[in-house]
């Protein structure tokens, strides 16, 4: 196999997808109403001090709106979400049409009965290919009770409930 069809797109994303994350929806409120899209590659990146990472492709056009508004809130879904994993993915669509939320500390829209929410303020971006990989300073944040994740492996929506079975406690 050759380096260039070793490194094709599709065999990229295939072997990527294997990584199983969770998903999130990154919200703001702009000037022009409610903003967000549907984020897989949220990560957490430092307690201290309090920071996370998820990078937004360049070709985003909601991004720069989130990153103008300067605030912006990370809504982890839970695996009764998974339409709106959908619904928010879809470019230049009424991403919010039918959705209930309320305000974040910082005044985002923090989507009813999201797993958890995280409030941040831009920290820096840096470049990353096609991707932008923005850090993120967490402000203010709170998680619910007994709810299941949302997650997303080999370009699937997969219940933990399903999957899941612990083998040990970490650390
Ligand atoms: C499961 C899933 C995960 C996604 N993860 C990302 C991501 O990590 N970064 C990103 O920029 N877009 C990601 N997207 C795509 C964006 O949600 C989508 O391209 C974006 O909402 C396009 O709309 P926009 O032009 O309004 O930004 C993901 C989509 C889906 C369905």
């Amino acid at each position: 196999m050759t380096a260039t069809s070793d490194l094709a797109p599709r065999r990229l994303r295939d072997i990527f997808g294997t990584f199983a994350t969770g998903l999130t929806v990154i919200t703001s409120s702009t000037p022009q109403g409610p903003a967000g899209f549907t984020c897989q590659s949220f990560a957490s990146l430092s307690l201290d001090p309090a920071l996370v990472t998820f990078s937004p492709a360049r070709t985003s056009t909601t991004w720069p709106v989130l990153r103008d508004a300067g605030s912006f809130t990370v809504n982890i879904l839970p695996a009764e979400h998974q339409h709106l994993a959908g619904q928010f993915a879809r470019s230049g669509a009424d991403k919010f049409a039918g959705v209930s939320h309320k305000s974040s500390p910082l005044g985002n829209p923090i989507l009813d009965d999201a797993l958890a929410w995280i409030d941040c303020e831009l920290h820096a971006e840096y470049d990353g290919g096609d991707h932008t990989i923005v850090v993120a300073a967490v402000r203010h944040l709170s998680a619910r009770e007994n709810a299941e994740p949302l997650l997303f492996f080999k370009g699937r929506y997969v219940e933990l409930a399903a999957a899941g079975r612990v083998l040990e406690a970490a650390g």
